[in-house]
């Protein structure tokens, strides 16, 4: 990072120092200095300072790609989500990634940290911007085929640009939820129209107790159907009114959607909202399941979807036992697909793994062996080809055919744990 930012934080810090009450019967300050849980956070941010990137990779397919907020009614019942589109702006990179100051809070209230290590990553992830042209005008002449996006456990919309905008480069409308089901780190609504007018934002947090991860996951796949809704309904023509008020006219989207090419995609927590959807909403004709967290689906989930479905999986985040679970949707007649990602953590599916350099990318998990812009380019690909495949699309997507079954040398075919891979292949020949 530029210096003049780190000289910034460390004045911030020295202050930060100076304004602390310190306990000054402690006859040894020093050594108050050097326990007090704070200070950590403030040194490790400074050893973070040097190593920060804004490398979120632009994508790779032929359409220019615009970004906007849409969030379509009131209360935490509302709909919440960012767009990724094809449009015909040359390109820009003036979309901010984190839009807002709370959701840097809201991720240090999630390590357990206190409201300074929210500001010092607001002072340097804030003005991070991603590769996608703000409020640009929708590209017309085409209809796009439509993926719903769910983010994972203490994510948010925004984190997961590198899939979205790839996927809107490559000609696909991308809407990327937001949950309201006190999943995501942080999230906001408006109360009422006037509240909407003020711009009061009511956040919603997560909240200390663990929830009941079940109920969560059939709220957020009933978010997902009802941005479907909205979409749907804005492309027929019906009014809406984005309560966000931005330059982009929703109107544009009247006529751009292809109906019938709609699936589904999501990290995590999300991956399970994915196939919780898939269950419920037959207008969903596949499914991309990022390392999925299974958890949170009850059993009678496994033998009710009769839509394609792809897993695919970081080698670093399963057990044996989380991709036993995964092999119980691999039935006869179903068409399912699995496949690892050679070297790749669980964060390799989110920006964060572009965001931060090697050593901080090391030190907490937002990176693995594998190069970060090799892993995600094998997954927006083997998505590509998965979806062109099974949404019936006429592009040049089933160039990378070979890679849904495994076949490169990041990939492993199915998973690398190990004794669910043998049940898998000899129950269904997902090989085939
Ligand atoms: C913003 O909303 C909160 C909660 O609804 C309310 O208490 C507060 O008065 C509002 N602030 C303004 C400036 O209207
Ligand atoms: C793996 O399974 C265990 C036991 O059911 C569960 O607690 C854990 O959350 C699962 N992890 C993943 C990554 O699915
Ligand atoms: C999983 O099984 C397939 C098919 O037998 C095989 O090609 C692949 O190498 C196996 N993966 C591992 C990690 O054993
Ligand atoms: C799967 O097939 C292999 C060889 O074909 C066999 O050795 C193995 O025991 C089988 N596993 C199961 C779970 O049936």
């Amino acid at each position: 990072m530029v210096p003049s930012r780190l000289r910034g934080l460390f004045c911030l810090c020295t202050c930060l120092i100076l304004v602390h009450p310190f306990d000054w019967q402690d006859l040894n300050p020093v050594a108050y200095i050097k326990s007090s849980a704070w200070v950590n956070e403030i040194q490790a941010l400074m050893a973070a300072a040097g190593f920060i990137q804004t490398g979120i990779p632009r994508g790779k397919g032929s359409y220019s790609v615009g970004c906007t907020d849409l969030m379509f009614g009131y209360n935490d019942e509302s709909t919440f989500l960012r767009l990724y589109y094809p449009t015909q702006d040359d390109d820009h990179f003036d979309t901010l990634w984190i839009p807002n100051e709370e959701y840097f809070f809201g991720l240090s209230k999630l390590f357990g940290r206190n409201w300074i290590f929210g500001k010092l990553l607001h002072l340097f992830f804030g003005s991070v911007t991603i590769p996608a042209k703000w409020n640009a005008p929708l590209r017309t002449g085409e209809k796009y085929p439509l993926i719903v996006f769910s983010h994972g456990l203490g994510a948010f919309r925004t984190i997961y640009s590198a899939i979205g905008i790839d996927l809107a480069s490559h000609g696909f409308i991308v809407a990327a939820v937001e949950h309201r089901d006190g999943s995501a780190s942080a999230t906001y609504y408006f109360k009422d129209q006037s509240a909407a007018e003020l711009g009061n934002k009511s956040w919603l947090y997560p909240k200390q107790e663990e929830p009941d991860r079940n109920f969560q996951v059939h709220q957020r796949a009933k978010e997902c159907s009802q941005a479907l809704n909205l979409i749907l309904a804005i492309d027929h023509g019906k009014p809406a009114e984005n309560v966000l008020d931005l330059e982009f006219d929703v109107k544009q989207l009247k006529d751009s959607i292809d109906r019938n090419k709609i699936a589904i995609s999501g990290h995590s927590f999300g991956g399970a909202t994915v196939i919780q959807a898939l269950s419920e909403d037959q207008r969903f004709r596949c499914g991309i399941a990022l390392d999925a967290w299974l958890f949170p689906l009850g059993d009678e989930v496994y033998t009710r979807i009769p839509q394609p479905l792809f897993f695919i999986n970081s080698e670093k985040f399963h057990h044996f036992q989380n991709t036993t679970k995964m092999g119980n949707f691999f039935l006869p007649d179903k068409e399912r697909k699995m496949i690892t990602l050679r070297g790749a953590v669980h964060h390799n599916f989110d920006d964060f793994t572009f965001t931060t350099g090697k050593i901080v990318g090391y030190i907490f998990i937002l990176k693995g062996t594998i190069d970060s812009y090799v892993a995600i380019d094998l997954s927006n690909k083997a998505s590509l080809a998965f979806l062109q495949k099974h949404l019936g699309l006429q592009k040049d997507f089933d160039q990378w055919d070979s890679l849904i079954e495994g076949e490169d040398e990041n990939l492993i075919p199915g998973t690398n744990t190990d004794a669910t891979n043998r049940t898998l292949w000899n129950s269904t020949g997902i090989g085939k």
